[in-house]
């Protein structure tokens, strides 16, 4: 193993939950594929993959501290902050990886950002992560399997079908929906 991976392994290891790396290898992997698949550079790939969660082990507080201090520009801050705090760690873990792996490629700092919300005038690599994200190998759902499947064949609808059940997710839950979720799906739906 090189050492950059092997530093961002041992970053994990360290701070996440052995479910939650478990979850990153496993995007990281299904990243690769479709990367492979789709004429994306397949390391930059991988590194998006297992980078992406690399904020998700702070507490909302941390998160939100973290946001301030480092003057994190996200959309609808406040609005986050009040009602969505853990969507936060997409944004600080661009800046994780941006400070603690010297990571300068913007796209590959954008596919970390927006892995949660998406964006309009997404590149390749950002819907990959947004999309294996979603459906990587350790989420056990009937849909991820089939939408699983489906990327490597068919990559917009099954891009299509993550953005919708992220929607769902959301409004079946009845808590607030993010006007970036709603700007993308805008984007992309029609
Ligand atoms: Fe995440
Ligand atoms: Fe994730």
């Amino acid at each position: 193993m090189k050492n950059f991976e092997q530093k961002i392994f041992n970053y994990l290891a360290a701070r996440l939950s052995p479910k939650r790396f478990e979850h990153s290898c496993n995007v990281a992997k299904l990243s690769v594929e479709l990367a492979s698949i789709y004429g994306v550079d397949v390391l930059k790939a991988q590194t998006a993959g297992l980078l992406h969660d690399c904020a998700k082990s702070m507490t909302e507080k941390a998160l939100i501290s973290f946001c301030v201090r480092k003057r994190v520009k996200t959309p609808n801050f406040k609005a986050l902050v009040k009602y969505a705090p853990q969507l936060l760690h997409s944004f600080a873990g661009e800046i994780i990886a941006k400070e603690n792996f010297d990571i300068k490629d913007r796209d590959l700092l954008n596919a970390v950002r927006n892995h949660t919300l998406g964006r309009p005038e997404m590149s390749m690599l950002e819907k990959i992560l947004f999309t294996a994200d979603a459906v990587s190998y350790d989420r056990k759902f009937p849909f991820s399997a089939k939408t699983r499947k489906l990327a490597k064949t068919d990559f917009n609808a099954a891009f299509k079908a993550v953005m919708r059940a992220k929607m769902e997710y959301v409004l079946n839950k009845g808590v607030w929906l993010c006007p970036k979720a709603l700007e993308t799906w805008n984007f992309y739906a029609v």
